[in-house]
């Protein structure tokens, strides 16, 4: 379904943009406002708009029942086991014969994590290091346990499994709630961006060439993940926030191209965005960025400064449940650059930066290789894309205990995130339960600890951004 989105201008949503969570088959709870609330709002985010989101706002571990990236292939070598944590979910990864198997990381027994010590006596099966109970990894069941073969237990219980998807370099999971359906998983493609130039006609750009999906078969994937320290949604809305391109003024992929940016991009009109939810394909929302939908702004008078004429690259973003980044034409010409913001816990969040081009030829492999070694990474993901991260970190305190979602006050160049939310809160999957006897289940902000792990005390002075 194409739906044309009111701009920033226009703060009174569609009727029909009424939210129900449907998972709890009853409409959702509306936080207790403050007085001032009572007041009529300027804020895009005002009482009405926040009440189509309200999904979105109980979603701080992140939308279950979708597939999220888990690692590299290259990080996951014949017969290696991996444990990641996906949606507050533990899971251990385990290669045999080349196949990826994802499992429930806690034991049935005593909880602990098989990936901790992994103990593998055959190629069917992972066997949990503590006490030896042996799960298959096709099927999850308990097969048997080392030291206690005759157990009644054997065959009547088991751990989750979750299906697999390998492509472009990176391993997929279909991270799912214990009673999800095996035949209810969609395939991959559904929570991936659209694919091109089939999507050409329907999302026509003819600045740029139609951009390489990480489905195509000559498509080579290279990047990075780390660690981010704020919610996932936090991360997400500022990968596709038009408002923020003054953090990227001095970053050296700028300077060294001889870019000059806009002050900001502003919405002009009311189908500047465009959010789609197809049948047979992904949720999502193309912003028609260096079309005549977004104005460059290039002057405030008040603060008396100017921008003499535009000079960057020309890209596009476009957004995808259950968080997934498109950027057109970007780093370069040819290559596409894709970013998740894979939900830990409700503070910590993987973030993945892939690039993405076809190549044709093994030595157009090699030169893609060079220059992403050389140039892409260094410049793009890890300089550009560091104040990126600095941003969310400098968010998290603010969104942390949740209440910056109510106390926020959004203008018209928040049209993105506010056209997410009330996308997202439609058509996720389910909405991931806080996670238990995992990472962050027991607080305590990550940020503190990484500054006391650091020896960097509580300070008066506020900390100085160096990017
Ligand atoms: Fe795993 Fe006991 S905790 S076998
Ligand atoms: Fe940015």
């Amino acid at each position: 379904m194409d739906e044309q989105q009111p701009s920033g201008h226009e703060v009174s949503p569609p009727e029909e943009d009424k939210v129900v969570d449907v998972r709890a088959k009853k409409p959702v709870r509306r936080r207790t406002k403050d007085s001032s609330d009572a007041k009529p709002s300027v804020r895009l985010n005002d009482q009405k708009t926040q009440s189509q989101y309200e999904p979105y706002k109980e979603a701080a571990w992140g939308f279950i029942n979708h597939w999220y990236p888990a690692v590299f292939s290259s990080e996951l070598q014949e017969d290696q086991v991996e444990g990641v944590q996906i949606c507050g979910i533990p899971i251990v990864l385990r290669r045999v014969d080349g196949q990826v198997y994802a499992l429930k990381d806690r034991c049935v027994h005593r909880g602990v994590r098989m990936s901790a010590k992994p103990m593998c006596f055959n190629k069917e099966t992972i066997s949990c290091w503590y006490h030896g109970f042996t799960f298959n990894l096709k099927t999850g069941n308990l097969d048997t346990i080392v030291g206690n073969p005759d157990d009644k237990l054997i065959g009547t219980t088991g751990v989750t499994t979750y299906p697999v998807h390998e492509v472009c370099g990176i391993v997929f999971v279909f991270v799912r709630e214990d009673e999800f359906p095996l035949e209810d998983v969609p395939p991959l493609r559904h929570d991936l961006p659209v694919m091109f130039p089939e999507s050409s006609e329907r999302f026509p750009h003819p600045l740029w060439p139609a951009a390489p999906h990480i489905l195509h078969e000559d498509a080579i994937g290279l990047g990075i993940h780390r660690t981010g320290e704020s919610n996932w949604r936090v991360a997400c809305e500022n990968g596709f926030d038009n408002a923020h391109i003054l953090i990227h003024q001095d970053n050296m992929i700028v300077q060294s191209n001889n870019w000059v940016l806009p002050l900001g991009i502003r919405p002009v009109s009311n189908d500047c965005i465009t959010t789609f939810e197809d049948d047979d394909g992904p949720t999502g929302l193309m912003q028609w960025l260096f079309s005549d939908r977004w104005e460059p702004i290039l002057e405030n008078k008040k603060l008396g400064i100017s921008v003499n004429g535009v000079n960057g690259r020309m890209y596009r973003t476009s957004f995808y449940l259950p968080g997934v980044l498109l950027v057109e034409n970007w780093p370069e010409e040819y290559i596409a650059q894709y970013e998740w913001y894979v939900p830990i816990t409700d503070d910590t969040y993987e973030y993945w930066e892939v690039l993405v081009k076809r190549c044709a030829t093994p030595e157009e492999v090699e030169q893609f290789k060079y220059r992403y070694r050389t140039v892409l990474e260094p410049m793009a993901l890890n300089g550009f894309n560091d104040c990126d991260l600095y941003a969310r970190e400098s968010m998290q305190d603010f969104y942390g205990d949740g209440s910056g979602w109510d106390d926020e006050q959004l203008v018209d160049t928040d049209v993105s995130p506010i056209t997410w939310r009330k996308l997202a809160s439609r058509c996720n999957r389910g909405i991931a339960k806080p996670g238990v006897g995992v990472n962050g289940s027991v607080k305590a902000s990550s940020l503190r600890l990484r500054d006391v792990s650091e020896g960097v005390p509580s300070r008066y002075f506020v900390r100085k951004v160096e990017f």
